[in-house]
């Protein structure tokens, strides 16, 4: 027989995925291990086109030109292991199996380690854009073992999404786990992004007293400059969203979920010992936001400086806000970019900063026109060591820098929360500075640990220690096991 490639896990994400190639043109066997959802998918979505199904891995197996391709899309975690397992006495050395869902990149790190062993190609890869990115062009980020690549390229490049130069959001990420790492940081940056939104709403609702129709005509025009992007532009739908005569987001509980990929990008930053600040407070917004009981408890209790009214001051505000957002925007860019860079060397991925930003630019929720300028700054410059000292950044935050001040300082001001703004200033601040406080907590940790310090008169790895009190001794921490 003679089918293309094989996808496993008929969940919305899967179905889409297999209509995308079926339109494009391949031929594609589906599997669920349910199997009356093969069957409903067959005689509803898929029916009068290409699709055929396979109810055991053997009949799917045997219908695959080789080497065989096969997808999974089936719950991240120990399910694909599973799937994998039971695949294994089936396939021959060569085949390529291929990770789509939402795989915590360590576990992408060994099972392409693991399967190499045995002769199995394995690609890991990052999807994004929803329901409607897989059915009409996702953002693809592969990564795995580079000989499966060749295999799968023009079958990912034909369903994922394209620039509007006709280049497509899908390319070699990097060995290993590199393309679920990428996603992972993706949508750490989503996290971010939505909290900035969330933070310029609040200013915009509870400060400046705007209503819905008001907010709307601002996320729609900053939808039109430097800011526009996916997730400004539901924004202003969803703002303008009524049902039965009233506003929806008026009546939703302000309670964030999340599904752990953000989290998993705080981590990893902690990890490395990369400040990526920001994605780590909308993490943890959404994690205050949770706590709803105890804040309304709490809103009873705690006390609010005083009220004050800047409607007079309206626009300048929001215009402002824009300025907040932008340079916001850019500093948690830049902190994402930092945490790639750095897992990039400590796992030699060679992860190219340009091809990433051009994955982004279409069919992924993080979409917008400012990954262009992303991609410019490492074409000009591919080692660049921070974003933000590109020319175009630096222009762009310095620009910005005194409508984001001015805000900041009103919202705490007044008492409003802004964690990821003020979080990206007080980054930028201290990127920007040359000399920090750090000399005096050098000191500290050498006068009760004896962990010594570097001076600013004498090379670089020298190690001082100082008998701090008298009675500490000489003896620096690093001289004995204590
Ligand atoms: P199901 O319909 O039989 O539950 C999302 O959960 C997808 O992953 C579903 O298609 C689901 O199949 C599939 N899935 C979850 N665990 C699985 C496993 N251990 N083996 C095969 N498919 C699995």
């Amino acid at each position: 027989m003679n089918y293309d490639i094989a996808l496993i896990g008929l969940a919305v994400m899967g179905q889409n995925l297999i209509l995308n190639m079926n339109d494009k043109g391949y031929k594609v066997v589906a599997y669920n291990r349910t199997v009356s959802v093969t069957q409903d998918f067959l005689n509803g979505p898929a029916k009068d086109t290409n699709i055929v199904g396979a109810e055991s891995y053997e009949a799917m197996v045997g219908m695959l030109s080789k080497p065989r391709k096969i997808m999974l899309m089936v719950k991240a975690g120990d399910a694909v292991d599973a799937v994998i397992d039971e695949l294994l006495p089936l396939l021959d050395e060569g085949d390529v199996i291929i990770d789509g869902g939402n795989a915590n990149y360590p576990d992408s790190q060994r099972r392409s380690i693991d399967l190499k062993a045995k002769g199995i190609r394995f690609i890991g890869s990052g999807i994004s854009g929803g329901e409607e990115g897989a059915r009409f062009g996702p953002s693809i980020m592969p990564g795995g073992n580079p000989e499966a690549w060749p295999l799968v390229k023009d079958i990912l490049q034909d369903i994922s999404a394209k620039t509007k130069d006709g280049q497509p959001c899908c390319d070699w990420v990097g060995s290993d786990g590199a393309g679920h790492f990428v996603k992972m940081v993706h949508n750490g940056i989503e996290y971010g992004d939505m909290q900035l939104i969330g933070e310029a709403y609040h200013f915009m609702k509870d400060l400046l007293k705007m209503d819905n129709a008001a907010m709307q005509a601002v996320f729609a025009k900053w939808n039109k400059g430097d800011l526009e992007s996916y997730l400004i532009e539901i924004t202003a739908d969803i703002l303008n969203f009524k049902e039965d005569g009233e506003y929806v987001v008026d009546r939703i509980v302000d309670k964030a979920g999340q599904k752990g990929t953000g989290k998993w990008t705080a981590i990893n930053a902690l990890d490395f010992g990369i400040p990526v600040t920001l994605i780590g407070e909308a993490v943890f917004a959404r994690s205050l936001s949770a706590l709803k009981d105890e804040r309304v408890v709490a809103s009873g209790i705690l006390q609010a400086p005083p009220a004050v009214d800047l409607s007079a001051e309206q626009a300048e505000f929001v215009e402002a806000l824009g300025d907040a957002l932008l340079a916001s925007k850019m500093v948690s860019y830049a902190q994402g970019f930092m945490l790639m860079r750095e897992a990039s060397e400590q796992f030699n991925w060679d992860l190219q900063y340009g091809a990433i930003a051009q994955l982004w630019r279409q069919g992924c929720i993080i979409r917008s026109v400012f990954l262009d300028d992303i991609k410019r700054a490492y074409d000009r410059s591919p080692e660049l060591d921070s974003l933000l000292i590109d020319e175009y950044f630096c222009g762009k935050v310095g620009e910005a820098q005194a409508g984001w001040r001015k805000v900041l300082a009103k919202a705490i001001e007044v008492g409003i929360p802004t964690p990821a703004m003020s979080a990206a200033l007080a980054f930028y601040d201290g990127y920007r500075t040359a000399n920090l406080p750090a000399n005096l907590l050098q000191a500290q940790r050498d006068y009760f640990g004896a962990h010594t310090y570097e001076r600013t008169d004498r090379p670089a790895g020298e190690r001082f220690h100082s008998n701090w009190t008298g009675a500490g001794g000489d003896v620096p921490s690093s001289s004995y096991d204590a």
